[in-house]
């Protein structure tokens, strides 16, 4: 990948955006800070100087149904980063990256925002961006926020972000198999086990989630024993 760095900017997905329009592929857009993150479900994104702001400008072979495994893949990789510099990272389905504190309360280390254009059958561009809030103290971020630096201290920004691409690289590449990326976030998972409700389009679903499908779909199990499969929507650990 080739990598377009700034001090500062509005997003940068915004600005991978801006890129695929002119025709760029396999760029990351990174950024110290964010004056304009934008989240999931048009909710803002707080991102401070400090943090790893990046996003990945892809235009993947796979159809428009498959790009979820390209977010779990990212989570993957942001998961297996955290780890490798000391922290017990887990994924909350589909693609937040969790720390659970010594209060027992779990927060918020990364989130992941998608975006892409396409057709039916071809996607033709798409924005994996995520934001890792990094060496950033814990009271510039949200009450449901975490960081890096109040788990383990700062880290180097670069190395970690270079190990994010590597995973999400080698998860993703042509000859690599779906069942791979569905196993590496299984094994990353803080969702799987748990009882959980879900705000989806088509209403609440709750009950215990037990597995993740292709392709990215969470199996939730119901209290009359119906299994829902539940391809998007937002997520609470309820226990
Ligand atoms: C979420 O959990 O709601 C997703 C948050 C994604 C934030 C990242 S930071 C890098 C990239 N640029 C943005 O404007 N947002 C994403």
């Amino acid at each position: 990948y080739e990598i377009e760095y700034h001090d500062r900017i509005a997003s940068t997905n915004d600005r991978a955006r801006e890129l695929a329009a002119e025709g760029d592929e396999n760029v990351v857009v990174v950024a110290d800070e964010q004056t304009g993150g934008r989240g999931r479900l048009a909710r803002e994104w707080t991102a401070p100087s400090g943090g790893i702001w990046a996003s990945l400008l892809l235009r993947p072979p796979r159809p428009p149904a498959e790009i979820p495994l390209y977010t779990l893949a990212a989570a993957v990789a942001v998961a297996r980063a955290s780890r490798e510099v000391g922290v017990d990272a887990r994924i909350k389905w589909p693609n937040d990256i969790l720390l659970t504190g010594e209060d027992g309360a779990e927060r918020k280390l990364c989130g992941i925002l998608t975006e892409m254009e396409g057709e039916a059958d071809r996607v033709s561009w798409l924005v994996v961006g995520p934001g890792v809030n990094a060496n950033i103290d814990a009271d510039a971020l949200p009450p449901d926020a975490t960081s890096l630096r109040a788990a383990v201290g700062d880290v180097d920004r670069r190395a970690f972000l270079q190990r994010v691409l590597e995973t999400f690289y080698e998860l993703t590449s042509a000859d690599a198999d779906v069942e791979g990326i569905l196993d590496a976030w299984r094994e990353h998972a803080a969702t799987l086990g748990r009882r959980v409700r879900i705000d989806t389009p088509g209403g609440v679903v709750e009950g215990e989630a037990v597995d993740v499908r292709f392709p990215g779909s969470l199996v939730v199990r119901t209290d009359d024993g119906d299994e829902r499969v539940v391809h998007a929507g937002d997520c609470e650990h309820l226990r």
